[in-house]
């Protein structure tokens, strides 16, 4: 089975990081958040992957990402001129899925569960489509699956005023390859985009199968600021590895990761926390659910549930939380702050006085 990872879009929601490099690339944990999607359908034993890209994504996704021997697989590039949508995104790649079945991922989703369960169902069926569905306490916010007494997919909905059932639809799909033949049947939504939503209904309306599945772990699309705080903090959760770098009279608790050549001195530190290669933090509070980019830099400062990435500075931040800072930025403070929130895109400056 071919993989699909959708990673061309705007994200708009996630200006300013977005303006300066692609969503799929800002850090959660310590990894870009593309590369779990990656490595979950690696796992699940995908082994050719085709990733859309758009006009800001291209570049820096190819960099990246480069042929994917890194993750085990083999990746190629599909180019979608402009982000008319998801089921947009499948007819670009029509000549790369060449009739095979697929797994179609979006790039900036990340899930607890593994995948592979969801390849073996679609097998099982050997047609229509296997979509991942979360049980949410607001479906209003999603697009919604009605499912009938047989436990099909009957009905998806977007972002219904009166949801038929709690299950939202998840960035994650399979699909044969007559979803291609689906996609061209679209109209375009009211949003302006040729839908997923709108192609997997001409599938179900044609009497092909469309099977739940329903995802037990989290699940977290990390489009806005708060989703990817959300996201980091899910991802800290599970957090394993073996630190690399030096701790000198710091007090830590909690899981802990230290990179190579990082330096903590006089901190005290409540895990989840990862601190990237190369980093440094001075006399200050750490955590938790906190990500240090690489080289990044904390000076006499508490921070918590926070995101800081490479190269980014902080200093005399009595209480800074829910922050993200892009690459580069810098924040300081000469007197001692009450509670802050940043939100600075890559090279950004704050000095508080
Ligand atoms: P969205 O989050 O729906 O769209 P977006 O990335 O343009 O973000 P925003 O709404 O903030 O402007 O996209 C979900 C995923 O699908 C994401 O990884 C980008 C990708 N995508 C495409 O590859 N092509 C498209 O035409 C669209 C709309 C999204």
């Amino acid at each position: 089975m071919k993989g699909l990872v959708l990673a061309g879009g705007s994200g708009t929601r996630l200006r300013p990081f977005t303006h300066s490099q692609p969503k799929h690339l800002l850090p959660v944990g310590g990894k870009a958040i593309i590369d779990y999607g990656i490595e979950a359908l690696a796992a699940a034993g995908i082994r050719e992957m085709g990733v859309v890209v758009g006009v800001e994504t291209d570049r820096p996704l190819r960099e990246h990402l480069a042929d994917g021997s890194r993750f085990g697989l083999h990746l190629h590039y599909i180019f979608q001129p402009e982000p008319r949508g998801l089921a947009h995104a499948v007819l670009c790649a029509e000549e790369f899925l060449a009739e095979e079945p697929f797994f179609l991922f979006l790039g900036d989703n990340l899930l607890q569960d593994p995948l592979g369960d969801m390849v073996r169902e679609y097998l099982r069926e050997g047609k229509g489509a296997v979509i991942a569905l979360k049980d949410v306490p607001n479906p209003s916010d999603y697009g919604v699956a009605e499912l009938d007494a047989s436990g099909k997919v009957v009905r998806l909905l977007e972002k219904p005023a009166r949801p038929p059932s709690s299950l939202a639809v998840v960035g994650a799909y399979v699909f044969g390859p007559e979803i291609v033949d689906a996609c061209r049947e679209v109209r375009t939504s009211p949003r302006g985009e040729l839908e997923i939503t709108d192609a997997i209904q001409v599938l179900i309306d044609g009497g092909r199968p469309v099977l739940p599945h329903r995802l037990r772990g989290w699940w977290k699309d990390a489009g806005n600021p708060e989703h990817l705080l959300e996201a980091n903090q899910c991802v800290l959760d599970d957090l394993q590895g073996e630190s690399r770098g030096k701790a000198m009279d710091c007090e830590l608790t909690g899981e802990v990761l230290i990179g190579e050549g990082a330096r903590l001195e006089r901190c005290t530190v409540q895990g989840p926390v990862v601190v990237g290669e190369g980093a440094r933090a001075e006399h200050s509070r750490l955590g938790p659910y906190v990500s240090l980019g690489a080289n990044s830099c904390v000076l006499s400062c508490a921070v918590w549930k926070s995101i800081l990435m490479e190269e980014a500075q902080v200093e005399g931040l009595g209480d800074l939380s829910h922050s993200i800072l892009g690459r580069r930025a810098k924040a300081s403070a000469k007197v001692p702050q009450g509670k802050l929130s940043l939100l600075l895109g890559d090279d950004s400056q704050v000095c508080l006085d």
